[in-house]
C-alpha cells in the first residue's frame, strides 16, 4: 500500500504519515512509496489515538515540515555541493534535533497555551462566580431592605391606623360628653331664692298656663307676678324632670368663706372681738387702744359713734367689736355669721382665770376662732401676770415661750402699758390668717347691732365682709329688704361707700334687723322686696322657722352610713366636783361611731348663754344637779335644744349608751340551730320528698330555715315543712336521732346532702364603751 493511499483512507497528508514513520526511524519514504504492514498498522494506532483535533493540528505540522523540505530542496542548487556533501549527515542530525526541540517547545507551548488557557477560564470562571455572588449578595441585600422598608411601613401604617382609632374614640367621648352635658343643662334648672311664677316658667322654658295649672293641681292658686316658694319651685321642677341647682344667696357661703381660693385677693383689716370675765377691763382696754389711734387723735377726740370701730395703727388697721360679751359673741355665731378673725381675752392680773374666762374660751373655741391673750391690769400691785398664763394652760391655751403656740401681752389699760406691743401682736396673727376679700364686688355683709331710733328709722351697725356696700344698693337682710340710704363710719362721718372689714351705720332698711343676720346685695329693689316676701312665706309655713338641733333620741337620722357623729354636749353641774367627775364619765363612754365632745362645762345654772352655745354649736345640754334658768328653758323650748337633767351619774351614762345603741342599726345575724346527715329518701305522696336524716348536732326544729348543702354547697334555702319521728309529727328533733325532714318547695333530695338548720338574730352594734 502506497503512502498517499492510506493518507486518503485515513483522511490525513502524506507528510503526517511519512512523519509518522520518522517516528519508527523509517526514513526513507515519500508520498508514492509503499509502505509494510506493520508500519501501516502503527501509522493507523497513531491516527487513532489522536484526537481530531491533535490529528489535525500534526496533519498541519507534518504539512508544513513537508512543504519547508521541498522549498528547503529547491534552496539547495544555491549552495555549494561541497557545502551539502559535507554538512549533510551533520544536517539531517541537527534538523532532526531541531525538529525534536522544536516539536518539544511546541508540545510545551501547546501545553502552556492549553493551561493559560484554562487557567483564563477558571479565573474566568471565578470572576463570574465572584460577580454572581456579589450579585447574588447585592439582590439579597436589596431584598432584605425592601421587606424592612415594606414592614416599617406596614407597622406605621398600624400605628397610624391606632392613633386615628384612638383619637376617634376621644373625640367620640368628647362629643359624648357634649351631648351628654348638653342634655343635661337643658334639663337643669338653677333656682333662685324668690322667683315670680312668670321667671320660673322662662327659667324652666315651659309655657306660664303649664305653671299655673300644675300648682292649681297643688291646691295654690298663683297669678303671674306671684312669688313662688324655693321649695315648692324645686318640687315642681323636679316633678317635671329637672334637675334643680339652687343658687344660693351669698350670705349661705359667708362662713365657708376659707374655703374659697382668696390669695389672689386684697389684704383686709381683721376683725377682733374682745371678750374676757366682768370687770377685767374689757371696755377700758378698747377706750385705751382706741386712744392710740392715729387717726382718732388726728380728728380730736374720740366719740364711739357705733358698736363697731376701725382703729388705725402704724402696722394697719384693725377692726373692734365692741360687744357686752361673749353672748352676742355667740349670739351673732347662732345666725350663721362668722364676723371675727382673732379673739383677745382679757384676763385680770389681779384676779386670774375666772368663770366668764373660761366660758369665752369655749366660745372662741367652738367657732374655732384663734384666741391672744392680754393680760391686763398688770400696773396693779396684786398683778401675777404668770399664775395667770400658769392657769391658762389647763385651758390649752400655752403661752409661745413656754412652748405653745398662744400669744400673751401684758397691758395695762390704765398706763397704756403693752398697748402698742398688743396692737402689734394682733396684726401679726392677722398675718398670718392672710385675711383677703374681694372688694369690687355687691356687698355682702353682717348686721352687728340694730335699733329704731324716732328721726331716722331702723339703724344698723354694720361690718362689710366682702365687697363693698354704696349709697342706692338695694339689699335683702333676713326678712328685711331694702335700699341704703345713708353710711356712717364710726367717726360720725357720711360715707359714700364701704369695703371689706369696715363697720358702718346703715340707714334704709324697711325694718329693724336682728344681730348676725347677713346683709346681701341684690340687683334691684324689687328682687329684694320678692326675697323679703317670700322668706316671710317660708318661715310662716315652717311655722318657727327654727332650725333642727340634735336630740338624743333622734341623733339616729342624723347619723349618716359610715360617719362619725360627733356628739357635743354643755355641761353643768352643781360642783366642780361634780363636773370633773360627770366629764370624765363622759370622757370614757366611745362608741363605734359616736364620739362624745364636752365643748363647754362649768358649775351653776343652766343659763341663756350655755343654751345659746349649744345652739350655735349643735350641741345638747346636761344639766347634773342643776337647772336651768327661766329665760335658758325658754330659750331652749324656742330654738329646740335638748337639755337634760340628771340627778344620778350611772343615769347620765346609761342614758347617752342607750341613745348610741338606739342610733346605731341592729344588724341581722345568722346563727346556726342544728345540722341533719341524709341518709335515705322517700318520696310520700302529695308532700313529696322526705329525707331519712341523722341529726349531727344541735337540733332541727319544724318551721325554721334551713338550707340544703351538697358537698358544703348550698343547693337550696327554704324551710322545714315537716319533722317527723317514725310515723308522728314532731316539733324538734335533738342529736343523735333519727328523723325524717321535708323541705318546703324542694324535692331534689340526695342521700349524703347535709341539711342545716339556723336561725336569723337581730343584733344591736357592738358598743365598744
Ligand atoms: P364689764 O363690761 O362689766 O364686763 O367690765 P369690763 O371688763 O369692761 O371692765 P372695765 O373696763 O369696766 O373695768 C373694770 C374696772 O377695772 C374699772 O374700774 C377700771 O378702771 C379697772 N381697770 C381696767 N383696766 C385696768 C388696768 O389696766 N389697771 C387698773 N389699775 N385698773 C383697771
Ligand atoms: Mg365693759
Amino acid at each position: 500500500m502506497r503512502i498517499s493511499e492510506l493518507a486518503a483512507e485515513l483522511d490525513v497528508t502524506s507528510a503526517f504519515i511519512i512523519a509518522e514513520l520518522k517516528k519508527l526511524k523509517i526514513t526513507d519514504k515519500t508520498a508514492s512509496s509503499s509502505i509494510d504492514k506493520p508500519s501501516i498498522g502503527s501509522v493507523r494506532k497513531a491516527v487513532a489515538s489522536l484526537s481530531a483535533k491533535a490529528l489535525a493540528a500534526e496533519n498541519e505540522k507534518a504539512r508544513k515540515a513537508a512543504q519547508k523540505r521541498t522549498s528547503s530542496k529547491k534552496e539547495t542548487p544555491k549552495e555549494t555541493p561541497a557545502e551539502k556533501s559535507v554538512e549533510a549527515p551533520i544536517d539531517e542530525e541537527a534538523v532532526r534535533k531541531a525538529r525534536k526541540e522544536k516539536e518539544e517547545s511546541d508540545a510545551r507551548q501547546k501545553a502552556k497555551a492549553e493551561e493559560d488557557r484554562k487557567n483564563a477560564e477558571r479565573t474566568a470562571a471565578q470572576k463570574k462566580k465572584e460577580a454572581e455572588d456579589a450579585q447574588r449578595k447585592a439582590d439579597n441585600e436589596m431584598r432584605l431592605r425592601v421587606e424592612e422598608t415594606k414592614r416599617k411601613e406596614k407597622e406605621l401604617a398600624a400605628k397610624k391606623k391606632v392613633e386615628m382609632e384612638e383619637t376617634r374614640q376621644l373625640e367620640k367621648m368628647f362629643e359624648d360628653e357634649e351631648r351628654a352635658r348638653r342634655e343635661q343643662e337643658a334639663k337643669t334648672v338653677i333656682i333662685e331664692e324668690a322667683m315670680v311664677v312668670k321667671e320660673f316658667a322662662e327659667k324652666l322654658r315651659v309655657p306660664v298656663s303649664e305653671i299655673i295649672k300644675r300648682l292649681f293641681l297643688k291646691g295654690t292658686a298663683v297669678t303671674l307676678n306671684q312669688i313662688i316658694g324655693i321649695d315648692l319651685a324645686i318640687e315642681l321642677a323636679k316633678e317635671m324632670g329637672f334637675t334643680v341647682k339652687v343658687k344660693e344667696l351669698v350670705e349661705a357661703v359667708v362662713g365657708k368663706s376659707e374655703a374659697v381660693d382668696t390669695s389672689h385677693l386684697p389684704i383686709r383689716p381683721p376683725v377682733v372681738t374682745i371678750m374676757g370675765h366682768v370687770d377685767h377691763g374689757k371696755t377700758s382696754l378698747l377706750d385705751a387702744i382706741r386712744k392710740t389711734d392715729v387717726a382718732g387723735k388726728e380728728a380730736g377726740g374720740i366719740t364711739q359713734h357705733i358698736g363697731a370701730y376701725s382703729i388705725v395703727t402704724p402696722s394697719g388697721s384693725v377692726t373692734f367689736i365692741d360687744t357686752p360679751g361673749h353672748e352676742a359673741f355667740t349670739a351673732l355665731r347662732a345666725r350663721g355669721a362668722k364676723v371675727t378673725d382673732l379673739v383677745v381675752l382679757v384676763v385680770a392680773a389681779d384676779d386670774g382665770v375666772m368663770p366668764q374666762t373660761v366660758e369665752a374660751i369655749n366660745h372662741a373655741k367652738a367657732a374655732n376662732v384663734s384666741i391672744l391673750v392680754a393680760v391686763n391690769k398688770i400696773d396693779k400691785p396684786g398683778a401675777m401676770p404668770d399664775k395667770v398664763k400658769q392657769e391658762l394652760t389647763k385651758f390649752g391655751l400655752v403661752a409661745e415661750e413656754w412652748g405653745g403656740q398662744t400669744v400673751f401681752c401684758n397691758v395695762s389699760a390704765k398706763t397704756g402699758q403693752g398697748l402698742d406691743h398688743l396692737l402689734e401682736m394682733i396684726q401679726l396673727q392677722a398675718d398670718v390668717l392672710d385675711l383677703r376679700a374681694e372688694p369690687n364686688i355687691d356687698a355682702v355683709a353682717t348686721v352687728i347691732e340694730s335699733r329704731l331710733e324716732k328721726n331716722r328709722g331702723p339703724v344698723a351697725t354694720i361690718i362689710v365682709n366682702r365687697g363693698t356696700l354704696k349709697i342706692g344698693d338695694s339689699f335683702v337682710v333676713g326678712i328685711v329688704s331694702g335700699k341704703v340710704r345713708a353710711l356712717v363710719n364710726d367717726k360720725g362721718q357720711q360715707i359714700k361707700e364701704a369695703g371689706p372689714s369696715m363697720p358702718v351705720e346703715m340707714l334704709g332698711a324697711a325694718d329693724a334687723c336682728s344681730p348676725g343676720e347677713v346683709l346681701t346685695v341684690v340687683d334691684t329693689e324689687r328682687k329684694a322686696r320678692q326675697i323679703s316676701q317670700s322668706r316671710i312665706d317660708a318661715m310662716r309655713d315652717k311655722k318657727s322657722g327654727t332650725k333642727q338641733h340634735i336630740r338624743l333620741e333622734n341623733v339616729v337620722e342624723s347619723l349618716h352610713e359610715g360617719s362619725m357623729l360627733d356628739l357635743k354636749i354643755v355641761l353643768k353641774a352643781d360642783t366642780q366636783g361634780s363636773v370633773e367627775a360627770v366629764s370624765e364619765l363622759l370622757s370614757k363612754l366611745a362608741y363605734v361611731h359616736v364620739k362624745l365632745m364636752v365643748i363647754h362645762s362649768g358649775v351653776g345654772a343652766i343659763t341663756e348663754t350655755d343654751v345659746m352655745l349649744a345652739d350655735a354649736s349643735d350641741a345638747i345640754v346636761i344639766g347634773f344637779n342643776v337647772r336651768p334658768t327661766e329665760k335658758a328653758k325658754q330659750l331652749a323650748l324656742k330654738e329646740k335644744i335638748d337639755l337634760r337633767l340628771y340627778n344620778v351619774i350611772y343615769e347620765v351614762a346609761d342614758n347617752i349608751t342607750a341613745a348610741v345603741k338606739g342610733m346605731l342599726k341592729p344588724r341581722l345575724v345568722e346563727k346556726t340551730v342544728g345540722r341533719a346527715e341524709v341518709r335515705n329518701s322517700f318520696k310520700v305522696s302529695k308532700i313529696g320528698t322526705i329525707a331519712g336524716c341523722m341529726v349531727m348536732d344541735g337540733q332541727i326544729k319544724r318551721g325554721m330555715l334551713c338550707r340544703l348543702l351538697r358537698d358544703n354547697v348550698v343547693v337550696f334555702t327554704s324551710t322545714v315543712s315537716s319533722l317527723r319521728r317514725f310515723k308522728d309529727d314532731v316539733r324538734e328533733v335533738q342529736s343523735g336521732y333519727e328523723c325524717g325532714i321535708g323541705i318546703e318547695n324542694y324535692n331534689d333530695i340526695k342521700v349524703g346532702d347535709v341539711i342545716e338548720v339556723f336561725i336569723k338574730e337581730e343584733v344591736a352594734q357592738q358598743v365598744t364603751a
